[in-house]
């Protein structure tokens, strides 16, 4: 499986995140994942007998580079602790404007159980079970729901603390830790 070969978490490295270079190198494994090689993607799609169901999974990763880079660049460039509109703001702004015009619902959810703001809780069913996955150490939780041409794809991608700049913040977590997931909802098509 694709999602195997990715790594959105650093939790396993946490003991070696001291030297900067490494810490370069998780901050890039994690929200960068490196693009699936080309035979990959080939072999997945032969694999796979619902490929509307893989087109929408390709969707949420593409989506996720999207957000995770753009959240990490304008953290990088703009954004200091004292700072009252953390990036996490701006992409939420585009989250309700992706919304508005019917393209996707993307939201992000706390996974630590105590949120700078309570409206970050998980609400739904898939919401509370992915916060249950991801908490237990698993990057992608999904599930597919409805049927025929009313199936969505629910899919959950972890968001850990990145960089040190996070932390800085999220004072109760260390670079590596889990901090929340993007929840996505597309439709299958
Ligand atoms: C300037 C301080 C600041 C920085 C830097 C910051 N955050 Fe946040 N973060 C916040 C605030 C404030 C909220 C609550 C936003 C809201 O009102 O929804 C938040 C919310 C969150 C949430 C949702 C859960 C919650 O606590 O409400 C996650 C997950 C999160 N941030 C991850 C990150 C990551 C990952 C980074 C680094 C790329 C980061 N944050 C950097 C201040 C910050």
């Amino acid at each position: 499986m694709l999602w195997n070969t990715r790594r959105w978490t650093v939790l396993g490295c946490v003991g070696c995140l001291a030297a900067s270079a490494v810490l370069a190198a998780a901050v890039l494994g994690t929200w960068h994942a490196p693009a699936a090689r080309a035979e990959d993607r080939v072999s997945a799609a032969k694999a796979s007998t619902d490929p509307a169901l893989e087109r929408t999974r390709e969707e949420v990763k593409m989506l996720d580079d999207l957000y995770k880079n753009a959240v990490v660049s304008i953290t990088r460039t703009y954004i200091d602790r004292d700072d009252k509109q953390p990036a996490i703001m701006v992409a939420k702004q585009v989250f309700s404007a992706m919304r508005k015009q019917g393209w996707h619902s993307a939201r992000l959810v706390d996974a630590t159980g105590e949120p700078f703001n309570d409206e970050n809780a998980p609400v739904t069913d898939f919401e509370k079970a992915a916060f249950k996955a991801i908490r237990e150490g698993k990057p992608y939780y999904e599930e597919v729901v409805g049927t025929g041409d009313q199936r969505r794809l629910l899919a959950a991608t972890v968001v850990p603390s990145v960089m040190q700049k996070c932390s800085d913040c999220h004072t109760s977590k260390k670079v590596g830790d889990v901090l929340g997931f993007l929840r996505y909802d597309l439709k299958v098509r």
